[in-house]
């Protein structure tokens, strides 16, 4: 699998000028806010969603167009501000190995953060008149908030369903990747959502999305293909600990009697006072077939997303999204 550095190589350029961009922009004229926002920076994350808009960028068009730059520094800030409220309504105290706001500055003052962060990003893209990215972005933004208001409210209820988690998914985490392909191609098409290839590319960003939370939630159980432990920079199995039903626990419940859908049940309830029950949760979607199902259904969407790339000619870009892709479903945190 290709490591991001070779993906990024074909927008290499591009994607120093965003990082430079970043650090502007994040450098905050609030004392209090300067140690947080570099302690973030330093941190980093992988910046899956901006490499992402200037790929789409590259394939279409510029990936050094102001319009382009601005959309990829504000699709970031978008992800660090819901990472770290995030972090606050999940009680996770540690990212990208790493304590979070949340548990440094306690969650009130952590949950302005976030705003700081979103209200930055949004400012700068206005001063780059990347109008599009801004009606993109913020569309986004309003899927993410009702996919966590419907994932909270099935954990409260613990009824999710296959169907449930995969609108969930779609809202929760798709909506931004795919925002974030978006915004790579709005620029070329003049900020013209309608334009078949933005379609495409909101599409293409849609279907890697789903994959790469699926991803996700496997990695949350820490199931490594050789049964090692995995170091995510995150606490495991905190989606257990939230009683958060993700597609493995899912379909390992499908076939239970009733009897058995109690004891399940009754762990999940447990799950967040006692360490037992998260690993009776574990041991039993190990025991069942919902990890190797949920791989099957990540790498459909996988296949549906590398297929939209078929239409555009060979060249390393269209190969670095191919790349990206294999990226999404094959990372190891
Ligand atoms: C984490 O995203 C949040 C999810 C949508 C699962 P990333 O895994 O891209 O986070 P960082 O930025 O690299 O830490
Ligand atoms: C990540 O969701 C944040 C959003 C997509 C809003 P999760 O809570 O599932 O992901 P991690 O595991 O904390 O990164
Ligand atoms: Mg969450
Ligand atoms: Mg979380």
């Amino acid at each position: 699998m290709a490591q991001l550095d070779d993906i990024i190589a074909p927008v290499g350029d591009a994607f120093r000028a965003f990082r430079t961009l970043l650090n502007e922009t994040t450098v905050s004229e609030q004392p209090f806010m300067r140690p947080i926002t570099r302690d973030i920076l330093r941190s980093g994350g992988k910046q899956m969603r901006p490499l992402l808009t200037l790929l789409t960028a590259a394939l279409h068009g510029d990936a050094n167009d102001p319009k382009v730059q601005a959309g990829a520094v504000l699709i970031e800030m978008i992800h660090w501000s819901t990472l770290v409220h995030d972090d606050v309504i999940d009680e996770a105290y540690v990212r990208r190995g790493q304590w979070t706001p949340g548990t440094l500055l306690r969650s009130k003052s952590a949950v302005l953060v976030g705003d700081y962060l979103f209200s930055k990003g949004l400012a700068q893209a206005s001063r780059a008149g990347g109008y599009g990215a801004m009606r993109s972005a913020t569309r986004a933004i309003e899927l993410i908030v009702d996919g966590e208001l419907r994932q909270m409210e099935h954990a409260r209820r613990l009824d999710n369903t296959e169907e449930t988690y995969t609108d969930i998914i779609r809202h929760k985490t798709a909506a931004l990747i795919a925002s974030a392909a978006e915004c790579g191609v709005l620029p070329a098409f003049g900020d013209d959502a309608e334009a078949p290839q933005v379609r495409d590319m909101y599409r293409f960003g849609e279907l890697l999305g789903l994959a790469f939370q699926i991803k996700d939630d496997l990695l949350d159980f820490g199931f490594a293909e050789d049964g090692s432990r995995l170091k995510t920079g995150k606490v495991s199995c905190n989606d257990l600990r939230e009683r958060k039903m993700t597609l493995p626990l899912i379909r390992a419940m499908e076939d239970l009697s009733s009897g058995e859908r109690r004891t399940v049940l009754k762990h999940l309830r447990r799950a967040s006072e006692r360490n037992e029950s998260v690993e009776w949760l574990r041991d039993f979607v190990a025991r069942s077939n919902g990890a190797a199902y949920s791989v099957q259904i990540m790498e459909r969407y996988h296949r549906e997303a590398v297929e939209l790339l078929a239409v555009y000619p060979d060249s390393p870009v269209r190969r670095a999204l191919e790349a990206y892709a294999a990226y999404v479903i094959g990372r190891a945190f």
